[in-house]
């Protein structure tokens, strides 16, 4: 056994208990051995079963809180181009939707990706791991999804693995190749070169854990969307839906009844919907930036919550909803979605590791846990969403090895 490290002297250090609840010591210390939770603790008793001088990391963590690492369970962190005049357009009253309809938005973004070289897309994607991580997450889901073609498609899996490999994030894989309909093709058409052609090739590549569609209105209706993660099933992907983001049309339902991992977004899910969630055991993803960013009325969390449901949040950094930060997604959470900073601190660890399909452990820091963790530079953990637009996180340790300091 090593010694990887022993985080001492904290303010606190914050846990996630089996039943969900937060488990937080005052005064508190983490010891690490091979770069799992070895003990949690009061800091005397700790760093005298584990003193900090034997440690290859001894981390004073005095005056500050220590919480497990974020981890992102939805982004499209994998682009080129630039759509930062999409935002302004969209403060003068244009729609997300006209937008796309005008070839804007994601079909625009697929043109910069297709012609972007491999190298370029790494480099884009290392870029955002590294605010990711400078902002404590340590875990983060990528879709890909801006190619729509077979290439460009893997091309991205591809990119996604390398960033994996060379980044101390660890990046999820998700194939998105159902992500828009391509400029001038038909739906159908399009549905169905994702199911015969790119799932097979996705497949044989064997990188991509799930296979995610869009569900909307004018994107994917239900039952192409349901032909795309049957097929996704049988190739080893597990589903994941962007449902009921612009309209109601029953992407909820259909997480439901293919056994998605998560179903996300749900800002117009009814109460109906939110029941065949908890009953089908998926976990419901809320991305408030994306309704900040759209300027649309948020989920409330609460109903989910009320109903039994285990949420998730993520950022859904995309070039539409342009954070990085689960902090400011936890502040949303909190002010505009009715969570405690209890509720949106297990949304953003425990319950987003579970949108992932991780471990029970992950995400929690528990004695056996990965030593995943966020210190932040405040004494306790609702800072996280009490600062909001500041990052709280002062260093991060993955796997007990310290990957960022601010
Ligand atoms: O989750 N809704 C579809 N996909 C993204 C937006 C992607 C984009 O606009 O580039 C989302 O919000
Ligand atoms: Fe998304």
């Amino acid at each position: 056994m090593t010694l990887t490290a022993v985080v001492h002297d904290a303010a606190e250090v914050v846990t996630v208990h089996e039943d969900g609840e937060l488990g937080v010591y005052e005064e508190a210390a983490v010891a690490i051995e091979d770069g799992e939770v070895a003990r949690v603790g009061s800091t005397g008793p700790v760093t005298r079963e584990f003193p900090p001088e034997n440690a290859a990391h001894a981390v004073d963590a005095s005056g500050k809180s220590v919480i497990p690492g974020f981890v992102d369970p939805h982004t499209h962190a994998l682009f080129a181009g630039d759509r930062s005049d999409e935002f302004e357009a969209k403060l003068r009253g244009k729609t997300y939707q006209e937008i796309l309809a005008e070839g804007g938005g994601i079909l625009r973004t697929v043109r910069a990706t297709r012609e972007a070289g491999d190298e370029q897309l790494l480099a884009n994607l290392l870029g955002h791991l590294d605010t990711m991580l400078a902002h404590g997450t340590t875990t983060v889901e990528v879709k890909s999804g801006y190619g729509l073609d077979t290439e460009t498609e893997l091309r991205m899996l591809s990119v996604i693995d390398r960033a994996n490999d060379r980044h101390p994030v660890d990046v999820v894989p998700t194939f998105m190749g159902a992500h828009a309909v391509p400029e001038g093709r038909d739906a159908d058409d399009y549905v169905d070169e994702v199911v015969d052609e790119q799932i097979p090739e996705v497949a044989s590549q064997g990188i991509a854990r799930f296979c995610d569609v869009f569900c909307e209105e004018g994107v994917f209706d239900v039952e192409q969307s349901r032909q795309v993660l049957e097929a996704g099933t049988a190739a080893g992907m597990t589903p994941k839906v962007h449902a009921e983001e612009l309209a109601h049309i029953g992407g909820t339902k259909l997480a439901a009844e293919v056994g998605a991992a998560s179903a996300d977004h749900l800002l117009h899910s009814t109460e109906e919907d939110i029941d065949a969630l908890v009953e089908a055991d998926v976990v419901p993803v809320l991305l408030p930036g994306t309704a900040f960013g759209l300027g649309a009325a948020y989920a409330d969390a609460r109903t989910f919550i009320d109903a039994g449901a285990d949420v998730a949040i993520a950022t859904d950094f995309n070039p539409n909803c342009y954070s990085q930060s689960v902090g400011f997604a936890a502040s949303l959470s909190c002010v505009e979605m009715g969570m405690t900073p209890a509720e949106a601190l297990v949304a953003a660890t425990t319950n987003a590791a579970d949108a992932l399909d991780l471990p029970d452990d992950h995400g929690t820091l528990r004695e056996g846990a990965p030593a995943d963790l966020a210190v932040l530079d405040a004494p306790t953990h609702v800072h996280v969403p009490y600062n909001f637009g500041v990052n709280a996180v002062d260093a991060v340790l993955k796997d007990g090895e310290v990957v960022h300091r601010g």
